[in-house]
């Protein structure tokens, strides 16, 4: 007969060995979501997160199919283990956008370290707050659908995120973050809702997404290095930006940026790198934009030096951003005007190092032409149109 004490000494282990092995999984039902769409689940999700990020081992918090109300929650870091969030289901912010307070974020991931967002679909819900932006009424300043901030090790993957109230992904001072097969969508109207915005941040990778928004697909804030951006799908939408830069004074320059194997449809912009026209010690260098198609773009090639919306007063200086090294390869289509390529660049700071390689856009089946300003550079292989350098 077996020795009863052994056995329960046996059954003791057996139990630690399985809570030591698997990995701990948090369903948001058992903490009280509910999937219908009208019930707050906001207290029930810091809960899971709450004990994800205290658990000891790898976890993972899952979020099944249906509707989950969400209002502005903030997952806090450090916890004590990589987290995944596994989602089937649709959060949803209220339909009262006031609802969303005046933080200017609706999810919001700060100082978490090793995080997984995968899969799912997030609902801005943004149409009633545009509309009061476009009435001119006294609207609060909007939510970012969701923001990473001060966030290492980050991979958003399979993300569908619709009609956010302003831009709907930030990924803000991270290190090492990749966003891949991710689908944004906003009307092309809606005003400021940019897909994907980057600033102060590291080692980001975005790839195999399609986005189609009312402002930028993608926007490039200072202080970004090593961005590396392919197989990108744009518009309708403002297209890819490097800036707008060089508001401040003081700024991080945005270094070593790589854009490779994009269709940019119908986009107001295909690749434009934007600054103010004011004093500043920001730069932009060594971006490389190559293997793009662009079909019915307004300004398929891009540098504006001298972006000063609402003719503020800074219209009459010249912008103090330096554009150094930045190579234009293998870029074909139509544009939408007969102006395909514009470098319109800084009178005190010359764009310089440009390079143009294999470039054929037309316009009704025609040669286009470009413009340029304060610019030194080299073109190899066919350039059409024409290079003004
Ligand atoms: C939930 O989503 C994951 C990843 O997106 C997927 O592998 C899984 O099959 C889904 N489960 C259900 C029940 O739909
Ligand atoms: C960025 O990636 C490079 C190359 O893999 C690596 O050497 C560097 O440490 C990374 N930077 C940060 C801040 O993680
Ligand atoms: C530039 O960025 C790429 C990613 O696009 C990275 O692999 C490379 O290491 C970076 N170069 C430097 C000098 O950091
Ligand atoms: C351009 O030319 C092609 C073939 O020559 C023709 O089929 C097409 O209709 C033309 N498109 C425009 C916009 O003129």
């Amino acid at each position: 007969m077996a020795n009863p004490t052994k056995s329960l000494v046996f059954i003791v282990f057996f139990h630690l060995f399985i809570q030591i092995s698997t990995a701990a999984n948090y369903n948001v039902i058992s903490f009280g979501a509910k999937p219908d769409g009208k019930t707050d689940s906001t207290q029930s999700f810091l809960k899971a997160w709450t004990s994800a990020c205290s658990s000891s081992t790898r976890s993972t918090i899952n979020v099944p199919k249906g509707r989950f109300l969400l209002t502005p929650i903030t997952f806090r870091g450090p916890c004590k283990n990589k987290i995944t969030f596994l989602l089937n289901g649709t959060l949803v912010a209220p339909l009262d956008y006031r609802a969303l307070g005046d933080s200017g974020y609706w999810i919001l991931f700060i100082k978490v370290d090793g995080v997984s967002f995968v899969g799912g679909t997030i609902d801005g819900k943004g149409t009633a707050y545009w509309a009061c932006k476009n009435s001119a009424k006294n609207c609060p300043p909007g939510a970012r659908s969701i923001t990473f901030n001060w966030a290492n090790n980050i991979i958003l993957s399979g993300l569908t995120s619709i009609n956010s109230q302003q831009t709907h992904v930030v990924i803000n001072s991270c290190n090492n973050v990749v966003v891949k097969n991710v689908k944004i969508m906003a009307p092309d109207q809606s005003p400021n809702t940019d897909g994907i915005h980057v600033q102060s941040s590291t080692n980001v990778t975005i790839t195999g997404s399609t986005i189609k928004t009312g402002d930028d697909c993608i926007s490039i804030g200072d202080g970004t290095k090593n961005l590396f951006m392919s197989d990108i799908k744009c518009g309708p939408g403002h297209g890819v930006s490097i800036g707008s830069l060089g508001k401040e004074a003081n700024e991080n320059g945005v270094e070593n940026v790589t854009l490779i194997n994009a269709v940019f449809t119908k986009s107001d912009n295909g690749v434009r790198i934007k600054t103010w026209p004011t004093p500043s010690n920001g730069f932009v260098r060594h971006v490389i934009f190559q293997n793009i198609v662009m079909i019915n773009v307004k300004n398929p090639i891009l540098i504006d030096q001298n972006y000063c919306p609402n003719h503020q007063s800074c219209s009459l200086q010249s912008s103090g951003v330096k554009i150094n090294d930045v190579t234009y390869k293998s870029i074909e289509g139509t544009s939408a005007t007969s102006e395909a390529v514009t470098f319109d660049c800084s009178s005190s700071n010359p764009c310089s190092d440009i390079k143009l390689e294999d470039i054929k856009l037309t316009y009704k089946n025609k040669t286009t032409t470009s413009s340029c300003k304060n610019i030194g550079g080299s073109s190899i292989g066919l350039v059409v149109p024409e290079t003004c350098f």
